[in-house]
């Protein structure tokens, strides 16, 4: 699902936009199957991959052998206090109790003038056409009931400013998705049934339509 996501062109200009201004020590806390520091490292970046799921660590090793990977904790990061020059986290706060520790622990592993990217969507703002609307609206705020911090996008700045960030700013980028590799990403939200029936109907006959805001926002580590 998280493949089908990041294979998206509009996805992929977005993950390089990410990339600009950390500088030349990056971690990317979160990092799933390891894409982000794959390409950093292949740009002669020292890119860091951390995550708490030794299986995504592993695939990441696997998939790209030129990063460096670790299991770890986003709110207790294995790095020394201003170690990297930029930190990214990418469609990760979201699934945190206390995303403000992992952005307390952004600062301390930045260096001066580190640059920190919050990349991710805000999970009751997903825009799904259906022939049922009401369902549709039940399904997406269920699915976001279910998480840790659904709606901690709209809160990344806010974030920031209150965990000894400056300079801080904020863009949404909104990803249009109209073919059938969406549909792994509406089964998580709707489960097997008539309702992902008639999204799979849809994608069928080119009538699909999901658009999903993306919240990016940056912050320079304050002294
Ligand atoms: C939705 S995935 C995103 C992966 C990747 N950043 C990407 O953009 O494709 C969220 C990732 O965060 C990881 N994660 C969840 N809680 C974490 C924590 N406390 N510390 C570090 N990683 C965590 C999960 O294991 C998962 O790999």
């Amino acid at each position: 699902m998280l493949d089908a996501f990041d294979d998206l062109p509009q996805v992929r200009n977005l993950r390089e936009h990410t990339y600009e201004a950390l500088g030349d020590t990056i971690v990317d806390v979160g990092c799933g199957s390891g894409r982000a520091v794959g390409e950093l490292a292949a740009r002669g970046v020292r890119a860091i991959g951390i995550d708490l799921d030794p299986a995504m660590i592993e695939v990441a090793i696997e998939r790209w052998p030129i990063g460096r990977f670790h299991v770890g904790d986003a709110t207790a990061l294995p790095l020394d206090d201003g170690a990297v020059t930029g930190y990214r986290a990418d469609k990760v706060l979201h699934t945190l109790a206390e995303p403000e520790l992992a952005v307390a622990e952004a600062r301390r592993v930045l260096a001066r003038n580190g640059r920190a990217v919050l990349i991710g969507q805000d999970w009751d703002t997903f825009v799904i056409d259906s022939d049922d609307p009401e369902l549709t609206r039940t399904l997406v705020h269920a699915r976001a009931d279910g998480m840790a911090n659904p709606r901690v996008a709209r809160r990344y700045r806010n974030l920031l400013l209150d965990n000894g960030f400056i300079d801080v700013t904020v863009e949404v980028h909104t990803i249009v998705w109209t073919d059938a590799g969406c549909l792994p990403v509406l089964a998580s939200i709707a489960g097997e049934g008539s309702w992902l029936d008639g999204q799979a109907a849809r994608a069928r006959n080119d009538r699909l339509f999901v658009a999903v805001p993306i919240f990016l926002a940056s912050g320079t580590r304050a002294d």
